[in-house]
């Protein structure tokens, strides 16, 4: 199995409208503040996912699902990004919509499976010879290609790694000065080089070679100690997902038309169930021998009425299983029909699936915490606000609804620009709300003069 150089999958996450979200806001003891990390109000439900992160945190929650229920806009899906960010960069989190499973190529469990291996992450620590040093030199050797044609063959590369102790020269492979390539090595940058593999990792730029810039890209590290050959641990965090996607093999031969063949199947396919139960062998048998250790992350699924039974059913199993991250669950149904069914069921949500979850309420805020939310979305949108234009746009959150009033805000404040002022007033602001119709005020719309559409 590869583990060395795979390549994380991890997805982006998406943010736009939750930017000010920087955590659960919450002080040691657990307790929320009225207004932190981003969030206002909603109290209770910002304790309860305290506490799922501290459950998360010391490893005890794996194979639970927690479920938010709320009406729209009642931040369900910012207080499980705040979420997120309590656990940090180290613990997967990964999140999809219900609607993510429809797809005419993948099959619906084939992308839960895949987003499931996403959320369990692996600690590997490992004890590796390397080379590590600053480097010194580095000379491609190149002879002329035996098999004729033009231009050159590299056969060897020259390495020079120096460290506090001492400088080495090393002869490498051609495959190495590729990878040397690939990380983008320079002379002056720290690398380390292993010994087995040949993977080369660039750790960041040598202090020495340190410029006068108040802010750059670059990272620098102090020249390594001891000496350049030498035994490191290597901790690499990698998840589930990322291992099966490394260690597909494309499959078919080197000939045109199994070439093509590839080309026109998609990627996804690739990943078998037997690769993954060869994947889950090798994975065990590294926690059993303590090299690796088990991250369960979370595995969010916002609009979770979107899942059919299929779906439901696969949840139910894949929840049991001893690799299980811990589910989350949004969504903003009442008593619905199960998606694909005529059951109707709490949440859209067959019974036996509620039955093991925990339920979290969001509440719906009162005028003074959309006020509150909205001041700050203003400043994370580097709006600056009259003193009349917080109380306007209230009332106008008040009447429609949180969302539909944060949307307002870069469109009024564009029409303050355009009538030359600086600041966001309460007559933008209606302005706006003139242009842009809410749901409510559209609908009362087409009720009035409906017969004008075509229906
Ligand atoms: N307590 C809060 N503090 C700060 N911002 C909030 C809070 N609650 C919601 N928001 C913001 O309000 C907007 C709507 O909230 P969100 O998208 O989380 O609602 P939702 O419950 O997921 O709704 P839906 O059911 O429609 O998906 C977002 O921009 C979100 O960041
Ligand atoms: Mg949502």
């Amino acid at each position: 199995m590869k583990i060395e150089e795979v390549q994380s999958t991890s997805r982006m996450q998406r943010i736009a409208a939750h930017t000010h979200v920087k955590g659960l806001g919450l002080n040691a003891q657990g307790v929320a503040a009225q207004s932190a990390a981003g969030l206002v109000g909603q109290e209770a439900a910002r304790e309860a996912a305290g506490i799922a992160v501290e459950l998360i945190r010391s490893k005890k929650m794996a194979g639970r699902a927690l479920l938010l229920t709320g009406a729209p806009g009642t931040g369900k899906t910012a207080l499980s990004l705040a979420v997120s960010h309590e656990l940090g960069s180290r613990v997967p989190f990964c999140p999809m919509v219900g609607s993510e499973v429809y797809s005419s190529e993948v099959k619906k469990t084939e992308v839960l499976m895949e987003n499931f291996r996403r959320a369990i992450g692996l600690r590997i620590k490992e004890m590796k010879e390397v080379y590590e040093g600053e480097v010194t030199e580095l000379t491609p050797e190149e002879a002329e290609n035996p098999l004729g044609g033009y231009g050159k063959t590299i056969t060897h590369v020259v390495v020079g790694l120096k460290t506090t102790k001492g400088t080495k020269h090393l002869k490498l492979d051609p495959s190495i000065y590729e990878s040397l390539q690939r990380e983008k090595v320079n002379v002056g940058d720290v690398i380390y080089v292993e010994a087995n593999s040949g993977a080369v990792k660039r750790v960041g730029r040598s202090d020495a070679y340190a410029t006068e810039f108040d802010l750059e890209a670059e990272e620098y590290v102090p020249l390594p100690k001891g000496d350049v050959h030498k035994k490191k641990e290597i901790v690499q965090d990698v998840t589930l997902n990322d291992l099966d996607v490394a260690n597909a093999r494309p499959q078919g031969g080197q000939d045109i038309m199994s070439l093509m063949n590839q080309m026109g199947k998609p990627k996804k396919t690739e990943i078998t169930e037997k690769l993954r139960q060869e994947i889950n062998r090798v994975v065990s048998k590294y926690l059993e021998q303590g090299i690796a250790e088990l991250v369960p992350g979370v595995l969010f699924i916002d609009e979770v009425h979107m899942l059919d039974l299929e779906c439901f059913a696969y949840l139910n199993r894949a929840l049991e299983s001893n690799l299980a991250p811990i589910v989350v669950l949004a969504t903003n149904r009442g008593m619905c029909e199960i998606h694909g069914t005529d059951f109707r069921s709490p949440h859209g949500i067959p019974v036996d699936l509620l039955d093991r979850c925990m339920i979290i309420r969001t509440q719906p805020y009162s005028l003074e915490e959309v006020a509150q939310i909205l001041a700050i979305r203003a400043q994370v949108e580097g709006i600056s606000l009259g003193d009349d234009a917080l109380p306007a746009l209230a009332e106008i959150g008040g009447r429609t609804s949180l969302r539909y009033t944060c949307q307002l805000l870069t469109p009024a404040s564009i029409l303050s620009l355009v009538n030359g002022r600086e600041k966001l007033t309460a007559e933008d602001v209606r302005e706006a709300s003139q242009i842009f119709l809410d749901a409510k005020a559209s609908a009362a719309l087409l009720l009035e003069n409906g017969d004008r559409y075509i229906t």
